[in-house]
């Protein structure tokens, strides 16, 4: 009997997840994944983590920052979206800002801007008895691509979605593109990226296909991985909060939705995310080996923690010189565009 006890105690799934708020890093024309040494990129972004972001960055990045805007202080990853924008009537555009996660407390309630992220194992509450193995030095990915342009092919991304906010608590229905009313919380937009590794490649061509998508809708546990992508890695997602509040008195008068993505999709079928990995040593594999659970994986259980404002002063210093707040006349980059 004890014996059986024993093994059932030795059987029980770890919890291990991770939700953490980072704020604002950089604001800018920079996507080292997906357009490598162009300064300016094709459209802006919003970023968060370490300072050894830049164009060309390469190779094990924890080794190279020394700040991150995240609270778990040996996290020095990039995670980065599009940025949106409000499409006044009479042609101009501004910056939507961005407010932090009310759900996480604590420290988080102070950042600037930013972003939620998230490392689960299963669901919030369990790995499904599986070993999570953590990303790899160098390791890269996006979701989505600013390319998708039907609402069929939207809805097939079932990791990408929109909320609108009634309150900043509010978190269903998910929508597959841009709300069309206005939601007086604001609009959330979520990422979860794929979890399957072929257990090579850091990277792919597009960066998409040494990873396999079995991620449903909101955070239901993901479908098993396949025999071609056999390792099951930490689930990541990012939460994006976006305030509309400024723009409340400003919809146009047809009624029309007015945001738009920084490349210049008015529907928001294109949305998507980027990610480097950029735990220092195996520190993410600790606290996915772990049982903790959100803010307790922090001041050394595993992981080590730093202060809201030591999150906000890491910073680095804009490459592309350019505005990409107040009231623009186009969207930066997107001179071309014919909507
Ligand atoms: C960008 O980071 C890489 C290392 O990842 C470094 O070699 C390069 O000098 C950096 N470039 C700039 C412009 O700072
Ligand atoms: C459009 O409206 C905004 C808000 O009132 C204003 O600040 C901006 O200058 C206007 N743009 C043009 C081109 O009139
Ligand atoms: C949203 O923006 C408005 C100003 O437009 C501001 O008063 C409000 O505090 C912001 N909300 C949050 C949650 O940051």
């Amino acid at each position: 009997m004890k014996s059986l006890l024993f093994a059932l105690a030795f059987a029980a799934p770890s919890q291990a997840g991770l939700r953490f708020g980072c704020s604002t890093l950089s604001i800018q024309r920079l996507d080292p994944v997906v357009e490598p040494g162009n300064v300016p990129s094709g459209h802006v972004h919003q970023i968060v983590g370490g300072n050894a972001f830049n164009a060309t960055m390469q190779g094990d990045i924890a080794e190279q920052a020394t700040c991150t805007t995240c609270p778990f202080s040996e996290d020095f990853s990039n995670y980065w979206t599009a940025v949106m924008y409000f499409k006044h009537e009479n042609g101009s555009y501004h910056r939507v800002p961005i407010y932090p996660n009310a759900q996480i407390g604590d420290n988080t309630a102070a950042v600037q801007g930013g972003m939620t992220i998230y490392y689960t194992q299963k669901d919030f509450n369990s790995n499904g008895n599986e070993k999570i193995t953590a990303f790899k030095p160098g390791f890269r990915m996006t979701v989505g691509s600013p390319t998708t342009s039907t609402l069929d092919a939207a809805k097939g991304h079932h990791g990408l979605r929109y909320v609108c906010l009634d309150n900043a608590l509010t978190r269903f229905p998910e929508l597959p593109d841009f709300p069309t009313k206005k939601c007086p919380g604001g609009i959330m937009t979520v990422h979860h990226f794929p979890s399957c590794w072929d257990g090579k490649n850091l990277d792919s061509p597009d960066h998409q296909s040494h990873m396999y998508n079995t991620v449903k809708e909101a955070f239901t546990p993901a479908g098993p991985c396949p025999a071609s992508h056999p390792v099951k890695m930490p689930q990541l997602a990012y939460e994006t909060l976006w305030n509309t509040t400024m723009f409340a008195n400003m919809w146009p008068k047809d009624g029309s939705q007015p945001f738009v993505w920084s490349y210049d999709d008015r529907k928001g079928y294109g949305t998507h995310g980027d990610y480097i990995f950029g735990w220092k040593g195996d520190s993410l594999q600790k606290a996915m080996d772990s049982s903790c659970m959100f803010q307790a994986c922090g001041n050394g259980r595993p992981l080590k923690s730093q202060t809201a404002a030591q999150q906000n002063k890491c910073s680095i210093k804009n490459t592309v010189t350019e505005e990409t707040q107040g009231w623009l006349k186009e969207l930066p980059g997107q001179k071309m565009s014919m909507q």
